[in-house]
């Protein structure tokens, strides 16, 4: 299937989903307000990679925390492929140094944005082409 929809209603602040498309996992969290605030207060400066690496962003847009969340009123959405960008193992989520996603195989740490910022992965998570069809279902792809 080239998309699939994916219903969020339950997904209450704190809570987690992984989904299959396209034969790889997609993770899909709603963030606290905790994991938003961390994510907005990093200086795009700090970041090992500040692009965006989001496929509804021109590939220029900076990493910063609502352009790796769902957008503008929808930034405790996380939407991301769950491909570590070392090797492609399939991040641990809320784990590592960041409190966002940890991958095992070789120790890269993704922050609460999924964005890489310590170990060996170079670049962020990537975010699929998604889009809200109503306020509780994501249509990836
Ligand atoms: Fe994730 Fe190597 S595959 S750190």
């Amino acid at each position: 299937l080239a998309s699939i929809e994916v219903n969020v209603a339950a997904l209450e602040p704190g809570m987690s989903l992984t989904v299959k498309w396209r034969g790889k996992p997609v993770f899909i969290r709603n963030r606290t307000q905790k994991e938003i605030e961390e994510a907005n207060a990093v200086a795009l400066a700090d970041l090992k990679d500040p692009v965006a690496r989001n496929a509804n962003l021109p590939a220029e847009a900076e990493a910063t925390g609502v352009d790796r969340s769902g957008g503008e009123g929808k930034e405790n959405w996380i939407v991301m492929i769950g491909s570590c960008t070392h090797l492609g193992c399939v991040p641990l989520g809320q784990a590592g140094d960041f409190g966002g996603w940890f991958c095992p195989c070789h120790g890269s740490h993704y922050d609460t944005a999924g964005r890489i910022r310590k170990g060996p992965a170079p670049q962020n998570l990537a975010i699929p082409t998604f889009t809200f069809t109503s306020d509780t279902v994501i249509r990836i792809g």
